[in-house]
């Protein structure tokens, strides 16, 4: 009998993206999930258990009870900027948090980890595209959180032969196709959520941080990843471990890169007007330019990106549309 997959944090916008992706082809799921920031609704129908990856005793009962083989770990705290301003809730929450979860796992007899790393890890990458065998220097707490996970689930295979998949997720976007669930944006700082806001609230601006940076037209390059597409990455991640792959560290990327103009312009053709912005100084931290060489994920995990900036934008819009208005856009 196929085995119970535990996904904690699969209440907040990736997991519960990866949650849905997995009940649709039939497979067995629990969620774990303290619902601090996810929502109980976007779980849809699968088991949600209300409580945290810190608790060992909850955790070991959870795995146990629903015959878990395999965690896909996404439960912690993600904002990069409170990182640097309390870093003792990101190290607590994100690394001890993990390290009990992992306990928990190991005394339950789970075998497998699908862990949400992040492409912050590298820093400022050293060339582009970004491989995974560039130097790990991560620039915030929060990346750090990511860098030093990754390095503990080495670790646990090493002693406990514990496998794992980390995947270094390029920057998650869009919603899903039939507008059901999304990416809240009352906790978003990220451009396409805090773009779609200005465009439809109109309370607030968007600021572009920079327009002078040395490329094509002068704004900040990122490899947008449609949240479906990532999802799809974490079901090819858990069949790997199945199949008796060993522990590695895979980008999540289109390896395309998308430049802040370009989400504008494509916002303006989605919505049919113009984003309202000005141009501020930059942000602080930002790298001019990032984007994935997404070739060990095809080869590994034999995925790849199905959708482009075009689909991230359409699905982006008509959730933030649904949720605007009060009702489901067409799907
Ligand atoms: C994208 C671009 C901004 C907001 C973040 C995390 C990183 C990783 C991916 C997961 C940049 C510009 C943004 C705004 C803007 N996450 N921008 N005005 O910083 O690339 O990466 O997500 O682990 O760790 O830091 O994403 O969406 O904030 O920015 O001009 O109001 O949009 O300068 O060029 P970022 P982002």
């Amino acid at each position: 009998m196929t085995r119970t997959i535990l996904v904690t944090g699969g209440a907040g916008y990736i997991g519960s993206h990866t949650v849905r992706a997995m009940r649709a082809e039939g497979r067995p799921v629990v969620v774990l999930d303290t619902l601090e920031l996810g929502n109980a609704d976007a779980v849809i129908d699968a088991p949600l258990v209300v409580g945290d990856i810190a608790d060992e005793a909850l955790v070991t009962s959870v795995c146990r009870e629903h015959d878990v083989d395999t965690i896909v770990h996404f439960a912690a705290y993600k904002n990069v900027g409170e990182s640097m301003q309390q870093p003792s809730k990101y190290f607590h929450n994100n690394i001890d948090g993990t390290v009990h979860l992992l306990d928990a796992a190991v005394a339950a007899g789970v075998q497998h980890v699908v862990f949400s790393s992040s492409c912050s890890v590298y820093g400022t990458p050293e060339r582009i595209p970004v491989d995974e065998d560039q130097t790990i220097q991560p620039e915030s707490v929060y990346a750090d959180t990511k860098a030093i996970v990754e390095r503990i689930l080495g670790w646990y295979d090493q002693v406990h032969g514990l496998r794992s998949v980390s995947l270094r997720y390029f920057n998650a976007a869009g919603a899903s196709f039939d507008s059901r669930i999304g990416e809240d944006w009352d906790y978003a700082l990220n451009l396409i959520p805090v773009a779609i806001r200005a465009l439809l609230r109109g309370d607030q601006r968007l600021k572009v941080f920079g327009d002078d940076y040395p490329t094509p037209d002068g704004t900040c390059v990122r490899d947008y990843i449609h949240v479906d597409d990532l999802a799809g990455a974490h079901l090819a991640a858990v069949d790997l471990l199945r199949n008796g792959g060993a522990t590695t560290a895979v980008n999540v990327g289109t390896g395309i890169g998308s430049s802040v103009k370009q989400v504008l312009d494509g916002i303006e053709r989605v919505a049919g007007k113009p984003v309202p912005h000005d141009i501020v100084d930059r942000r602080a931290g930002d790298p001019v330019s990032t984007f994935a060489e997404p070739t060990r994920a095809r080869e590994v995990l034999g995925w790849q990106a199905r959708y482009g900036l075009d689909e991230i934008l359409d699905s982006a819009y008509r959730w933030h549309l649904s949720q605007h208005v009060g009702r489901p856009a067409a799907g």
